[in-house]
């Protein structure tokens, strides 16, 4: 068995899995494939997928199963994915976990772990209300937890920071709501199979990578022995 890291950030929106995905895809050199990056992209560049996906995401549902599945499916089989990844946003339902489960023991693969930041519903809605993103780079702050050294303009080169369209108080309400009856019960789904580890995301953004970041290199220790 190779010892490629396999792994899935879960957790309520605004967990701080964007957050973190920086970092580690970063300390372990993995191909970041985030649902929410590759759905926003398709409704800015007005692809049938993006047409499909647009009102669900503004109203802060989740895009059908069928929709979704076969671009992750495909996302993991391409070259770039091939030695592993870190998937954000996939899978959300019990469903998607079915089909993940499915394609990876097709391409004889496995999961490594799946990594849970959790935070409270009062946290999700103070975070979510205050985060900026840049127009150009992606790159995330927040108004106060995580502020840019110019007010309204990114640290890398400086572009214009907008709120994202589904970060207004009543959408994020909703997305919660989705998030505890379609996506909570996958936390049991994968801690039945050995595969969950939970991690405190209300501590600082560096404690949090700390931790995270601890975990994954003694699980790749240990599939390496
Ligand atoms: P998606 O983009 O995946 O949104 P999400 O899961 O709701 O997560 P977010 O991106 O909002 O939050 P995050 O956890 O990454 O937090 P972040 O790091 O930015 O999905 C969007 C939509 O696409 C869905 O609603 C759905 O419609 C659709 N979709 C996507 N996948 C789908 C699927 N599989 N099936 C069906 N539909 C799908 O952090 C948030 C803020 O907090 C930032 O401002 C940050 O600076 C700050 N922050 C982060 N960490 C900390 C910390 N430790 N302390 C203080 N502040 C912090």
């Amino acid at each position: 068995m190779s010892s490629e890291l396999n792994l899935i950030l879960l957790g309520p929106p605004g967990a701080g899995k964007g957050t973190q995905a920086e970092r580690l895809t970063f300390d372990f050199n993995l191909p970041y494939i985030a649902t929410g990056n590759i759905l926003r992209g398709a409704v800015r560049d007005e692809t049938a997928l993006g047409k499909e996906a647009k009102s669900y995401m503004a109203k802060g549902e989740l895009v059908p199963d069928s929709v979704i599945t076969g671009v992750i499916l495909e996302a993991l089989n391409s070259a770039d994915a091939r030695d592993g990844f870190l998937l954000d946003g996939f899978p959300r339902t019990l469903p998607q976990a079915d089909a993940l489960a499915l394609g990876l023991q097709d391409a004889d693969r496995r999961l490594t772990a799946v990594i849970l930041i959790d935070v409270p519903d009062e946290e999700v809605q103070r975070r979510l209300s205050g985060r900026r993103v840049s127009v150009k780079t992606g790159r995330v702050y927040h108004v106060e937890f995580d502020p840019p050294k110019h007010e309204g303009r990114c640290d890398i080169d400086g572009s214009r920071l907008v709120q994202r369209d589904d970060d207004k108080p009543e959408t994020i309400a909703k997305r919660l709501a989705v998030y505890h009856a379609e996506t909570e019960p996958l936390t049991e789904y994968y801690d039945a199979r050995g595969l969950l580890r939970r991690f405190d995301g209300t501590r600082a953004p560096t404690e949090v990578h700390d931790h995270i970041r601890a975990t994954i290199a003694t699980l790749r220790l240990e599939d390496e022995l």
